[in-house]
């Protein structure tokens, strides 16, 4: 039997189909690309209380483990089908030497990190750490290699040590380090944000970078790499124009792009996570569907380049950065999250969605602790934020044939500023099933919605919804579940 889920993110309820106002055409019989289930993908770095105290902890943490990994966290990321993992960073990333995570804990050295709030990082997180992760989760890793302060040997040899299983130093070291069948990682990032905290560089000097690089990551028995290039910075053109040109498609399996939803829209003083007005809220919304420009933008320029559509866009950090909770360290970058991140994750999502003809992986900022997390860790505690449930709404979509869609949506204005209030993606999934994912921004009203559905059989009709009676709620370790994703009773 057929069936259509309707996931609803609102505030204001929407959906009453007998009276209908804006009518959405939802077409079955024309479906043109899948979603891959890579625009899932989360982001860890070594940053704050993302890895120790999120993912990696000690004795005095009095939960489930698997050696210093808590199952809670992986227990929750396998719930949501977490497609794939990006580490070690972000900006650690260029100033991480892979050779001081591996081999004997205690012998492991120590380094500072300079990034994020001059730490000590003693390294006990490694390789073979972040890769058993991986396996728990059941998601493929996405290594960013180093190539701000590295070497190209260092980067080279590190995929040698992970990918191949032909005798050589790399290989007897890795056996020696207790891991005999290589791991065959396929996500490579070569470089973070290249034209910053990865090196300073200018757009054209790090194309050459990336093709030196690039030639010497190399694909060993049965491990194909599929290298990502460092990307722009937000709407930094000129950054994918030259990789289009210089480097081309044929030598990136992927380019990243970068961008933040910040409320304020300043770097400086950007808003808090829990205290705001509705003022603010729709300044937030109008700032998050930038990324609808920036997506559309980018894939233009490399459609000059790149018709077949060869190179995916890997938008590998967004999410929304707000200043950090009061009294918490400012360089670990910690933020609570309310109602307000789970419709900019709803709406990036349907962003993501619609344009998965280019945009093929992408990486929420960051999965524990830090930015817009989906998981909060407090000791032996773990809450889910409202963004957690917008993952679990729409797990559905991975895979699943994207549906094209056509309606007008209603205005939400303030003052003389006005942005879409309802925005929408959809697909149908291996057993026929068709999944529409509505996101209404208007906390003010609601919206009535006719569907039609060409070339769409379908006989029952369920419903999920993630809603709240205010933006600014939010879930504690006191009342982890106010926000969740619950079943609507379809009249
Ligand atoms: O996600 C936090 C930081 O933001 C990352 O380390 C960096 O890549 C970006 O600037």
């Amino acid at each position: 039997m057929k069936k259509i889920f309707f996931s609803f993110l609102t505030i204001a309820l929407l959906a009453d189909l007998s009276k209908a106002q804006t009518t959405v055409v939802i077409d079955g019989s024309n479906s043109t690309n899948t979603i891959s289930r890579h625009i899932y993908g989360h982001f860890s770095e070594h940053l704050g209380r993302c890895i120790y105290d999120g993912f990696w902890v000690g004795d005095s943490i009095n939960v489930a483990k698997k050696d210093r990994i808590r199952l809670d966290v992986v227990e929750a990321l396998k719930k949501i089908k977490v497609p794939n993992l990006r580490w070690p960073g972000g900006c650690f990333a260029d100033e991480y030497h892979w050779r001081d995570g591996i081999g004997p804990r205690t012998q492991r050295p120590y380094m500072v990190n300079t990034n994020w709030g001059g730490v000590s990082e003693d390294n006990s997180f490694g390789t073979h750490e972040f890769l058993e992760l991986c396996s728990l989760i059941g998601c493929e890793p996405y290594i960013a290699g180093n190539v701000g302060s590295g070497t190209v040997e260092e980067m080279a040899k590190w995929v040698e040590y992970l990918n191949s299983d032909a005798k050589s130093t790399m290989t007897d070291l890795r056996k020696a380090n207790g891991r005999s069948e290589p791991w065959r990682v396929k996500f490579w990032g070569v470089g973070n944000e290249s034209w910053g905290c990865g090196g300073n560089m200018t757009a054209d000097f790090y194309a050459d970078q990336y093709k030196r690089y690039a030639v010497y990551c190399r694909n060993y028995k049965d491990a194909p790499l599929l290298k990502i290039a460092s990307g722009a910075n937000s709407s930094d053109y000129n950054w994918t124009e030259s990789l289009m040109k210089n480097v081309g498609p044929g030598r990136m399996w992927g380019v990243t792009l970068h961008y933040y939803t910040i409320p304020s829209g300043s770097w400086g003083k950007k808003g808090s996570a829990t205290s705001f007005d509705e003022k603010e809220y729709f300044n937030t919304m109008k700032n998050c569907l930038v990324m609808e420009e920036l997506v559309t933008r980018h894939s233009t320029i490399m459609d000059k380049y790149d018709p077949a559509k060869k190179t995916a866009l890997v938008v590998d950090e967004w999410g929304i950065w707000t200043d950090v909770e009061p009294g918490t360290n400012p360089g670990f970058l910690y933020q609570q999250n309310s109602l307000r991140d789970a419709l900019i994750a709803g709406t990036t999502l349907n962003i993501f969605n619609n344009h998965s003809d280019r945009v093929r992986m992408a990486n929420l900022a960051q999965t524990v602790n830090v930015l817009q997390s989906i998981v909060l860790t407090k000791g032996d505690k773990m809450l889910l934020t409202p963004t957690y449930y917008i993952f679990d709404m729409y797990k559905v979509h991975m895979d699943a044939k994207k549906l094209n869609i056509n309606f007008k949506s209603p205005d939400y204005t303030i003052d003389d500023k006005t942005i879409p209030a309802l925005n929408i993606s959809a697909s149908q999934d291996s057993s026929g099933a068709t999944h529409i994912s509505l996101v209404n921004l208007n906390p003010n009203k609601k919206i009535t919605l006719q569907t039609v559905l060409p070339g769409i059989n379908w006989k029952t009709v369920t419903g999920q919804i993630v809603t709240s009676a205010k933006l600014t709620d939010i879930n504690t370790f006191e009342d982890p579940y106010k926000i969740k994703n619950r079943i609507i009773q379809w009249r």
